[in-house]
């Protein structure tokens, strides 16, 4: 039987472009995508999508009121559709048993009760939002005590794409992954989903597997994805100290083909969000079965994040002459990564949260991020009161009135944007000195040191080591001859 008609609970970052694609490549299905969030799907249906992301609005405008469709009406949705996919946020639970770990579960429980009030009849129930193993099973009980007669078959079909590349991941991914029980009944609703893939994506790289693998894959690989990242961050640190280039040793590090180029620019730390929420999953579920050594391993990524972004502030302060109080810092780039508004988990928020506290006056610049957003982010972050919190914040409209007047220019997210500034202009507008720290490596070091900046950047030698290069090699020089003249008197001996 082929799928007529689906509908999506969550219109979110994951839900909307997903649907999106979905209605783009199969005109003969009708994809509806509800959301409590009346602003929301207002948003989606008008001229100005209520995320950005490069490339939807054209695929979104192509689609919109042909088979696809934006509603709050939720229950309509869940009647008309055969296939359900529950795509709402499970941020970590704030609360309760498991507290900053474990996956808050709250919004798919809702869908789940949801669903089984409004269904008329049988449905595939598609699992998509990023969730603990075993929720599936959560899912389904759900759903079944709550029958009456109809039947429920539980997919899990995790999303990998990332935000900024998410229309051409959707377009090509590297594979789809879809989980279903081993039974006759769960194996047809499979391939159902199976067949709305294969209308774009060539069979061998939709993967099925059972419904745990299934969830435990997505676990699993936002876990290792992550780990390159703390694991390069963690060596930035040492490529600082020792006057090695970050930049040179994952490029030498990465041609070995095994470990690949792909996942190993340092950073000032990662954010979004999935990477931090899905290991604390893991690692919540590892500590359920006693694995106390493996959680130990996982949350070590997490902590080296952490302090990945303290070790980034600290550097500023230092080198600002231990202090900042009142001094006026250009932020460039609040979201977590280029081609997004998306601000959640972003390293941007711990960075000023830590520079607000030492008392400096921020002027923040994001190109995609509005004001707003940056404002709440940062009251959640400092409990600061709306009033006090403005006084230290000024959002600026754009790159050359943040950097005016400004001590220092620190980098956070890596925007194209920011690579090609007329930095004579911007060194103009500042004090002297003039810093610049860059949490992404992105700027074009050796002119700004030729303008007369002092540039930071991660992983790579310190401006004052870099000034005795030529002593440091010289001692090292000294000390390997010191070395090879013991071993040779060890050897005639
Ligand atoms: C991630 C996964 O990539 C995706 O498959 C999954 O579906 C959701 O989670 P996303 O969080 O959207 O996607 O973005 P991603 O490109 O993975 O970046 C995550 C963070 O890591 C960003 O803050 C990014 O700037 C940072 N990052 C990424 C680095 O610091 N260095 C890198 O080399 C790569
Ligand atoms: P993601 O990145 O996982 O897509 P978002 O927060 O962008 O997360 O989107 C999740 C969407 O799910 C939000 O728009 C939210 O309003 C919606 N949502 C959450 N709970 C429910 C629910 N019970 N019913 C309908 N929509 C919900």
């Amino acid at each position: 039987m082929r799928t007529k008609s689906i509908c999506c609970i969550g219109a979110g970052y994951v839900g909307g472009p997903t649907m999106a694609m979905i209605a783009a490549r199969c005109p003969d299905i009708t994809v509806t995508v509800v959301d409590l969030n009346a602003e929301r799907i207002a948003a989606w249906n008008s001229d100005r999508l209520p995320i950005y992301e490069p490339g939807l609005d054209e695929v979104v405008r192509s689609t919109r009121d042909r088979n696809l469709f934006f509603s709050t009406d939720v229950d309509e949705g869940i009647r008309r559709a055969g296939m359900i996919f529950v795509s709402v946020n499970t941020p970590t639970k704030t609360y309760g048993i498991g507290a900053g770990s474990a996956a808050d579960l709250k919004n798919v429980e809702l869908c789940a009760r949801r669903i089984a009030a409004a269904a008329q009849e049988d449905k595939i129930v598609v699992e998509k939002s990023t969730l603990p193993v075993r929720t599936a099973e959560s899912l389904k009980r759900v759903l079944h005590a709550n029958a009456s007669g109809r039947k429920f078959e539980i997919l899990s079909n995790p999303e990998f794409l990332a935000e900024g590349t998410a229309v051409a991941d959707l377009e090509r991914p590297d594979r789809v992954l879809i989980g279903g029980e081993t039974t006759a009944s769960g194996a047809r609703a499979v391939e159902q989903l199976v067949d709305i893939y294969a209308r774009w994506v060539p069979r061998e790289r939709i993967l099925t597997t059972n419904v745990w693998s299934s969830e435990l894959s997505k676990l699993v690989s936002n876990a290792l994805l992550a780990q390159r990242i703390s694991s390069v961050n963690a060596l930035s640190a040492l490529c600082e100290a020792t006057g090695a280039d970050v930049d040179e040793v994952a490029a030498a590090a990465g041609r070995d083909s095994r470990i690949g180029p792909k996942f190993l620019k340092a950073s000032v730390g990662f954010g979004g969000s999935c990477f931090q929420k899905d290991i604390l999953n893991l690692v919540y579920l590892c500590r359920h079965y006693d694995l106390d050594e493996v959680a130990d391993y996982w949350e070590q990524v997490v902590e080296i994040n952490a302090w990945q972004k303290q070790r980034f502030v600290r550097r500023m302060i230092r080198t600002m002459f231990d202090n900042i109080a009142g001094k006026r810092i250009a932020v460039l780039g609040f979201a977590f990564k280029k081609d997004t508004d998306d601000t959640r988990e972003s390293a941007a928020i711990d960075v000023c949260s830590a520079l607000i506290a030492e008392q400096a006056e921020l002027a923040i610049y994001d190109p995609k991020v509005e004001p707003a957003t940056i404002l709440n982010e940062l009251q959640r972050a400092t409990g600061l009161e709306r009033k006090d919190l403005e006084d230290r914040v000024h959002c600026e409209p754009g790159p050359y009135q943040a950097t005016a007047a400004a001590h220092a220019v620190a980098v956070i997210t890596e925007w194209d944007e920011f690579t090609a500034l007329d930095f004579e202009r911007i060194y103009r507008g500042m004090h002297e000195p003039a810093f610049a720290f860059d949490g992404r490596n992105v700027l074009p070091h050796a002119a700004m040191r030729e303008i007369g900046f002092e540039v930071h950047a991660i992983g790579k030698p310190a401006p004052a080591e870099r000034a005795s290069d030529s002593s440091a090699s010289r001692a090292v020089a000294v000390r390997d001859g010191r070395e090879q003249l013991r071993a040779a008197d060890a050897l005639r001996q």
